[in-house]
């Protein structure tokens, strides 16, 4: 699957701009020239959403009233090209549409169009807290289990009732107790397939780290959320008092986490700024190589200042590796000098370099 035609208008500092993309695009240009701009809206057409910020209505143009998006897509499972387009309006109406069809939800920009995102947050998949590792688990699961996005509504919904159930003063426990068994039951469901996609991505990203540096003897380990020896609704049963106190559900698939460790440390307080870059990026391959497998599409990929922490051996090693695996690449740096002599196995063809001025309102292809 690949972006053919990308149309940008009024989304930051871009006004108007059209792209012919091939499989691999490097866009180079000077600090504030929209590089990052450009694969915001790539990440917006496939998910709805920015990765800068949680609101959109930074990401329109100051002197505009609305944004949009709009690519040609093709895939092999299709003939000709898919049409997807996304519009924000500054009065927050957004719109997001396939084939002309309104979308119902942003499940389905993600279902039509995944992208995989490697920027300077994606440090957090070590530095950070459990959330942003627990959304990297689900983005994988997600793309391969068809029924795991359901469940994971049924366990936000559950989990919602069930914590405002616990702030009520006075609540009888078989009430709480109705709650614990619709918890755990999906919570067992979605424990099932986080614990099903871990144990093919382990070996995965283990092979695609060693591709990728020379790092040895990292350590993943899936942790459920919950004790591992007990079923849940054991679990919640037990916690009644302490989930009271605290005032929400202390134990559950919420609190999934996957621990990274070096020598019996936590990995990001051992390893260096560059190899923790190295380690995050074969995380997103790995994952990136599962939904190719399981799916036989591939996803976008898109990463903002590919050189930044990299030596240029592992600059090299990492453009082989993303140009090794027949997805769409989008990548940006400063001087295009910094990833020449990166894509050797690329035929001249599929690789494009576009220089970035401006917004591109000027901008000129190279
Ligand atoms: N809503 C907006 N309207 C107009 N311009 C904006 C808006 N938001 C951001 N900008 C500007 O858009 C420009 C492009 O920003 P962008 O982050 O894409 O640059 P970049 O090429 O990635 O730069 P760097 O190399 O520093 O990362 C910046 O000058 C920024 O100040
Ligand atoms: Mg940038």
């Amino acid at each position: 699957m690949s972006l053919r035609r990308l149309r940008i208008q009024e989304l930051r500092n871009i006004h108007d701009a059209e792209l012919d993309l091939a499989r691999v695009n490097v866009f180079a240009g000077a600090n504030g020239s929209g590089k990052t701009s450009i694969l915001e809206a790539v990440y917006l057409l496939g998910s709805g959403r920015s990765f800068r910020s949680s609101r959109l209505e930074p990401v329109i143009n100051h002197e505009a009233s609305g944004c949009v998006v709009h690519a040609l897509v093709s895939d092999a499972q299709h003939a000709s090209p898919l049409s997807i387009g996304v519009a924000r309006r500054r009065d927050g109406e957004f719109e997001g549409r396939i084939q002309g069809r309104t979308v119902q939800n942003t499940a389905e920009l993600a279902r039509c169009l995944p992208v995989q995102l490697i920027n300077s947050d994606s440090f957090d998949l070590l530095e950070g807290g459990p959330k942003s590792r627990r959304q990297f688990l689900d983005w994988g699961v997600f793309h391969v289990e068809q029924e795991f996005h359901g469940v994971w509504l049924d366990v936000q919904r559950v989990l919602r009732q069930r914590n405002a159930l616990i702030r009520h003063a006075r609540i009888a426990p078989d009430q709480l107790e109705a709650w614990d068994t619709r918890l755990s039951a999906s919570a067992e469901r979605l424990d099932g397939f986080r614990r099903q996609y871990f144990e093919a991505f382990y070996p995965q990203f283990t092979a695609t780290l060693a591709d990728l540096a020379n790092i040895e003897g990292i350590e993943l380990s899936y942790q459920r959320g919950w004790d591992k020896e007990r079923g849940l609704l054991e679990v919640l049963r037990d916690q009644h008092d302490r989930d009271r106190e605290r005032g929400f559900t202390v134990s559950g698939p919420h609190r999934a986490d996957i621990r990274l460790r070096l020598h019996g440390q936590s990995a990001d307080e051992v390893l260096s700024r560059g190899q923790q870059k190295l380690v995050v990026c074969a995380m997103k391959v790995a994952q990136a190589r599962i939904f190719t497998v399981a799916r036989g599409r591939a996803c976008v990929f898109l990463v903002d200042d590919l050189p930044a922490e990299l030596d240029r051996k592992h600059r090299q090693a990492l453009c082989s590796l993303l140009s090794s695996l027949n997805c769409q690449v989008m990548v940006s740096c400063v001087e295009r000098s910094d990833l020449e002599d990166c894509w050797p196995l690329v035929p001249p063809d599929e690789l494009r370099l576009f220089h970035v001025e401006q917004g591109l309102s000027g901008g000129t292809v190279v």
